[in-house]
């Protein structure tokens, strides 16, 4: 198979593909001919030395697929040469061929192309499993998204308002605030030059956000805080502003808030099982209806996953960003 790894750590320019043995599955797996793989901000992460994979995992790039099942091992029940699926990986995405402990596999959602289809594992299962799964968003609350034109962003407004929250959202341009509108978003924040906890606050009665859905860590620990409402849930999912913040604690004491903080690549194989069992259950229906749609920026080749990268660095995509195969 032909398979990308970041040979030293560094910019796009230290990934490389090479050829390497083709997988073979283990008891409980499937080996998946890659149609396209999801790009992820982990992924830049890992090719800069930051974020090595979990014990184990192969050092092959790549944290979610989609495809065509290739070879069946011992003990899979349900899927068979030649099914399409989607998968949620802790590596290896990117690549020809995969496989894939069979609980992390999904079927491609009624009406989602096999290509499209690799846009959905990371933001459904992380979306699902953080707002609904773990916050319990309840329909009528507030949800804050930040960054709600990126891969995660874009699909939590979508679902939230599905399931009958009401979305606030930041985006850094006027472009990206108004498709976050268009996805179903109230009120689309400036980052860039307006006040989040103000304009939460504003659109709330001064009640603040039920939960808020955090991409960037220290830098906004404390202001989520205040934007949070009474028995608020704040969830933080990236640290792209930081890991190191300071937080007045009485702050969340008299809110009786919660600030809850998840990584969904580490979590061991039958956590993401169930993870992919409940958005299969929850999620996959409200896809198949059109009523919540895979958002996909730009597919580029697998050989040129450097320029796929710097895409992705340069932030000036909206959605998901694939790498094809073919
Ligand atoms: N914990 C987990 O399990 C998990 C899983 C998947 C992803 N994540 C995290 O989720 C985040 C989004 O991932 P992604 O794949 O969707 O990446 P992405 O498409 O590149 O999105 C990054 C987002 O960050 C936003 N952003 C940048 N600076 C910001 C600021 N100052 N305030 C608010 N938003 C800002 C960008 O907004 P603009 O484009 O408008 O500038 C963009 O929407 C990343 O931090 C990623 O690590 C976590």
């Amino acid at each position: 198979m032909r398979a990308v790894l970041a040979e030293g750590a560094g910019g796009p320019e230290v990934l490389v593909v090479r050829d390497l043995p083709d997988p073979a599955p283990g008891p409980g797996e499937v080996v998946l001919a890659v149609a396209a793989a999801g790009l992820n901000r982990a992924d830049l992460l890992q090719r800069q030395g930051f974020y090595p994979p979990p014990p184990g995992a192969s050092d092959v790039l790549g944290m979610e697929c989609s495809g065509t099942v290739a070879a069946v091992g011992t003990e899979v029940k349900g899927w068979a040469v030649g099914d399409q699926a989607c998968a949620l990986l802790s590596a290896g995405a990117y690549a020809t061929q995969v496989a894939v402990p069979v609980g992390q596999l999904m079927p491609v959602p009624e009406g989602v192309d096999l290509v499209a289809a690799a846009a959905l594992p990371e933001v459904a299962g992380t979306v699902w499993s953080n707002v609904f799964m773990l916050a319990a968003l309840q329909p009528g609350e507030v949800l804050l998204v930040h960054g709600g034109a990126g891969g995660i962003g874009s699909f939590a407004i979508q679902l939230a308002t599905q399931l009958g929250a009401r979305v606030l959202t930041t985006a850094g341009t006027a472009e990206k605030r108004d498709f976050c509108l268009t996805l179903g978003a109230e009120v689309a924040i400036d980052y860039h030059d307006e006040d989040f906890v103000e304009v939460v606050k504003e659109h709330t009665g001064g009640a603040g956000a039920n939960v808020v859905l955090d991409n960037m860590g220290a830098v906004y620990l404390e202001r989520n805080v205040s934007a949070l409402a009474t028995e608020g849930r704040l969830v933080v999912i990236g640290l792209q502003g930081g890991t190191k913040g300071e937080l007045d604690l009485n702050a969340l004491m008299r809110k009786r808030a919660a600030i809850l903080a998840t990584t969904l690549r580490a979590r061991p194989s039958e956590e993401k099982a169930a993870i992919c069992a409940s958005v299969v259950e929850h999620v996959w229906p409200l896809v198949a209806e059109g009523k919540v749609r895979e958002i996909v920026d730009t597919t580029i080749p697998l050989d040129d996953v450097r320029r796929a990268h710097e895409l992705m660095e340069s932030g000036t995509h909206t959605g998901k960003i694939l790498l094809t195969t073919s």
